[in-house]
C-alpha cells in the first residue's frame, strides 16, 4: 500500500489521520501513518506547547497540522467574544436558553461561564484570517510539520509558494470539483476530496462520486486522498480504485482509546446508527455532519428560529454544549461524526484500527486479483 505520497511526506502507507487530539497524532504517525492535527480549537500559544509535545514523541517522522483559512470573513465579527456574544440576536438566544431550561439543563456558575467565553474567544480568533495567519507561523516554526492543510477554501498562492520554499507541501480539503480546479490553479499539492458522508463541514456529493471527479482535474504530479465513509481497509481498496492515492480519515479516530471525546461522548458514538450522523447546521450555521440530539432536532421544529451564521451560531453552540456536558445530557449532546459511526461499537485503540485497516486491505487486494486469474477450464 506504497503511492507516491509517501515518498513525499516520508510516511509508510498513505492512511491520514485527522485529529483535533494529538495523542491520535502520534500514535498514527508511529504506525506508519500520517497525522495531521486540526488546529482550530487552539490558540497560538496552545498550538506551539501541542506540537513541542507532539515533536517529542514522534521521533524522526513528519506530521501535518490543519487550519482553517477564511476566504470571506465578516470584519464586524472579530475574534472578540463579548462582540460576537453581543451579536446574537435575542429570538436565537431565548429559543436555546428555553430550549435548556426546559429540559432542566442548568446554568453554568459564573467563573465556569466566564471560562468558557474566554475559550470560545480564544478558539474564535483562529477562525480569521489573521487568526490562521498566527497559527501558520507557528507551525512553520517546528520542522517535523511537513504538510499544512487548508480546512475550508482555497489557499492563498503566496502561502503555497512559501510552503514550497521550504520543501513542505499543502494540502487543501474539497467537496466540489469546481473548488479542486482553484485549489489547482493555487498550487495545492494534495486534494482532499471529501464525500457528504463525511464528519464535520461536508457538502452533498458522495465520495464514491466525487474522489475520481476530483482525479480527472487534477495534474499528475497532485495527489488526491479518499475522505468520508472510510473506516476499514475495504474502504481504501476502493478509494484506491477510485484513483485516490491514499484515504483521510476522522471518525474512526474517536473511537479509540486515545481520542478526547469524553465517556459521555463516546457512549453516544457507540450508541449511534449511521442514519443518527446527519447534516445540520446547529454548531456552525453551516451543514455539518454530525451526531443527531434532542438539541440538533430543536432547530428543525416548525417555529425554529433560524440558524446565525458564523461565528454567533458557534457562539450559541458552545456555550450550549458546555452546559450539556456538565449536566452529563447524553440526549442534547451532538457533535461532528460521519456516517461510519454505524460500524463503531465499542472502544478500540489507534493501533488496532491501523493493523485491522492493513489486514483486511490485503485481504481485499488478493481477492481482487483473484478476479482478474484466468478461469479454470478443466
Ligand atoms: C470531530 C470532527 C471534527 C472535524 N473538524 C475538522 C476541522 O477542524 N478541520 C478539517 O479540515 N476537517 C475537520 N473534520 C473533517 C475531517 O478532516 C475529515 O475530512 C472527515 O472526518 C473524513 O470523513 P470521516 O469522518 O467519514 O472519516 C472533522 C471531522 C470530525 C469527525
Amino acid at each position: 500500500m506504497h503511492t507516491p505520497i509517501c515518498d513525499k511526506l516520508g510516511c509508510e502507507v498513505p492512511i491520514f489521520a485527522f485529529s483535533h487530539c494529538r495523542d491520535v497524532v502520534v500514535e498514527v504517525t508511529r504506525s506508519g501513518g500520517f497525522g495531521v492535527l486540526g488546529a482550530v480549537t487552539f490558540s497560538p500559544e496552545q498550538l506551539e506547547q501541542e506540537l513541542c509535545w507532539i515533536d517529542d514523541r514522534i521521533g524522526d517522522r513528519s506530521y501535518g497540522v490543519d487550519v482553517l483559512i477564511p476566504e470571506n470573513y465578516d470584519k464586524q465579527v472579530s475574534g472578540n467574544q463579548v462582540l460576537v456574544a453581543s451579536l446574537v440576536p435575542q429570538a436565537q438566544r431565548r429559543f436555546v436558553e428555553e430550549m435548556l431550561s426546559g429540559a432542566g439543563i442548568a446554568e453554568l456558575p459564573a467563573d465556569m461561564a466566564q471560562e468558557v467565553e474566554d475559550r470560545f474567544a480564544a478558539r474564535q480568533r483562529t477562525t480569521t484570517p489573521e487568526g490562521a495567519q498566527e497559527q501558520i507561523e507557528v507551525a512553520l516554526r517546528h520542522p517535523k510539520v511537513k504538510l499544512i492543510v487548508s480546512a475550508l477554501g482555497t489557499p492563498p498562492k503566496s502561502l503555497v509558494e512559501r510552503l514550497h520554499a521550504r520543501d513542505m507541501l499543502m494540502g487543501a480539503l474539497c467537496g466540489k470539483p469546481e473548488h479542486a480546479v482553484s485549489q489547482r490553479d493555487a498550487g495545492v499539492d494534495i486534494i482532499i476530496a471529501q464525500g457528504t458522508e463525511a464528519g464535520g463541514h461536508t457538502g452533498v456529493i458522495s465520495t464514491m462520486v466525487l474522489v475520481p471527479s476530483i482525479v480527472d482535474v487534477c495534474t499528475p504530479g497532485m495527489a488526491v486522498l479518499a475522505a468520508g465513509g472510510i473506516s476499514r481497509g475495504r474502504h481504501i481498496a476502493a478509494a484506491f480504485a477510485l484513483g485516490a492515492q491514499g484515504v483521510w480519515c476522522g471518525t474512526i479516530w474517536l473511537g479509540t482509546r486515545e481520542s478526547e471525546l469524553t465517556p459521555m461522548e463516546k457512549r453516544v458514538l457507540f450508541e449511534a446508527r449511521s442514519e443518527d450522523a446527519v447534516q445540520r447546521k446547529w454548531m456552525t450555521g453551516k451543514t455539518v455532519r454530525m451526531l443527531r440530539s434532542k438539541a440538533s432536532e430543536a432547530w428543525e421544529q416548525a417555529g425554529a428560529p433560524q440558524h446565525l451564521k458564523p461565528p454567533l451560531q458557534n457562539s450559541l453552540y458552545y456555550t450550549a454544549k458546555a452546559r450539556i456536558d456538565r449536566a452529563g445530557r447524553a440526549d442534547y449532546c451532538s457533535f461532528p461524526a460521519g456516517q461510519v459511526v454505524g460500524t463503531m461499537h465499542e472502544e478500540t485503540s489507534v493501533k488496532q484500527v491501523m493493523q485491522d485497516f492493513l489486514v483486511e486491505y490485503a485481504e481485499i487486494s488478493e481477492q481482487l486479483v483473484s478476479l482478474y486469474q484466468e478461469p479454470n477450464t478443466q
